[in-house]
């Protein structure tokens, strides 16, 4: 069932709250390095803005566990929203507190106000009925734009829609479009990469997209629990020894759906654990002791780009290596770059991946790369996401 957004009911003139994701990293002089969730937002708040509404902001920065930690506060995107809006964002002092309450009571009709890190509050975490209360008393309406968010429950991103009506923003409607459309309605060969860290995260993702893709493309650390699985002899690469047993699974699964399953030829190994570490390429039979694999061999990148021109629809989770070392993100960049070529429908979740892309600016050439990390993968694993399911239906 498809939810309302802020176009389908009247917000003119309205107080609005709007639970946006500005979960964003930032380096340790507080500079944010990535403002893609922030600018992902804006189509909701002018939208909002255009219309005369006053516009309440809110949402979690880092884990500060329901404590106030001045290093979690969202200054550093007051300013940068300021920047980007071309007006002032009042940042509250706290979350639903006093100066929260001033400032909301005060604001004229198309001024934008932040409060703080909702995470300051004990009750967000726990999805608090007298904090969702609290946070619904201070408009008349309330906009879930924080897709990245949307897998959690609580106050800020659930509890709220219970006291007030509750649509969804551009951003989520979007995400759910994009995602739910490169899944749905692949036109086919449709083409699945994962890659990233460990089987068990992609595990549901990958069950899903089992039933749905043409291929299945295999990178990043979690290719060795696959070879480990299959009795190669991996080295000292990463392996999640309890799940051997899964990957063959998944293998078992592949074949009899008639999807082609594909791991990496070859790749590039490394001696130790470290961006300059002596590197060579092998085949991934031949993995010596005292190595890892860290990144995609030559072979295999010729391989898979092969594979990937022959799609219509990719979707991409996880890098393909050890990308935040130069020597080994070969594998991501390339494959990247190979896409970026390609007139087809491109589709990227997970936080690195997303992440990796955006390093070597090529994200504007994808389709849609997703603002959520777990988000993503659950909404791509066909869960039900708690902050969307509160929404109302269209
Ligand atoms: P995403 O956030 O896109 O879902 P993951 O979090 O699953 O991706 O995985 C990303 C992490 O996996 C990155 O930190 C990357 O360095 C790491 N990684 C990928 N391939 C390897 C590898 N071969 N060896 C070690 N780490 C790897
Ligand atoms: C994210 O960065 O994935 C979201 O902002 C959610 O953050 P969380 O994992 O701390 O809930
Ligand atoms: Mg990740």
């Amino acid at each position: 069932m498809s939810k309302k957004t802020v176009r389908d009911i009247d917000v003119k003139d309205k107080k609005v709250l709007v639970r946006c994701d500005f979960n964003v990293p930032y380096d340790e002089n507080r500079v944010i390095t990535d403002n893609r969730r922030i600018v992902a937002a804006l189509p909701t708040i002018k939208y909002l803005l255009e219309n005369n509404c006053k516009v309440i902001l809110c949402s979690h920065l880092g884990r500060p566990k329901g404590e106030v930690k001045p290093e979690f506060s969202l200054d550093i995107v007051a300013k940068e929203l300021s920047k980007l809006l071309g007006q002032e964002v009042k940042l509250a002092g706290d979350v639903v507190g006093e100066s929260a309450q001033k400032l909301t009571s005060e604001m004229k009709n198309g001024e934008v106000v932040l409060l703080e890190n909702v995470r300051f509050e004990p009750g967000e975490e726990k999805n608090d009925v007298e904090l969702s209360k609290k946070f619904a008393s201070m408009a008349e309406l309330y906009v879930n734009d924080a897709f990245g968010t949307a897998h959690r429950a609580h106050s800020s991103t659930t509890g709220v829609a219970e006291f007030l009506p509750a649509v969804s923003g551009f951003l989520i409607e979007k995400e759910l479009k994009f995602l739910g459309n490169a899944i749905e309605n692949a036109e086919k060969p449709f083409v699945a990469i994962i890659g990233g860290k460990k089987v068990s995260d992609k595990i549901g993702p990958i069950e899903a997209l089992i039933e749905k893709v043409d291929t299945l493309l295999i990178g990043g650390a979690m290719a060795y629990t696959f070879f480990k699985a299959m009795g190669y002899n991996i080295g000292d690469s990463f392996c999640e020894e309890d799940k051997l047993d899964l990957a063959k699974e998944i293998m078992e699964k592949a074949k009899a759906k008639g999807v082609k399953f594909l791991l990496p030829v070859d790749n590039k190994i490394g001696k130790e654990f470290s961006a300059d570490t002596e590197s060579k390429n092998v085949s991934c039979s031949e993995i010596p002791d005292g190595w890892e694999g860290f990144d995609l061999g030559e072979k295999t990148i010729e391989l898979y780009s092969e594979e990937l021109k022959k799609a219509k629809t990719v979707i991409w989770m996880g890098p393909l290596g050890l990308y935040e070392f130069d020597q080994f993100a070969v594998g991501t960049n390339s494959i990247a770059k190979t896409l970026a070529d390609l007139d087809i429908v491109k589709v990227v979740g997970g936080g690195d991946s997303a992440a990796a892309i955006e390093k070597i600016g090529l994200s504007d050439k994808f389709t849609h790369i997703s603002t959520g990390g777990s988000a993503s993968l659950e909404f791509i694993e066909g869960k039900k996401l708690p902050g969307i399911e509160a929404l109302q239906d269209k």
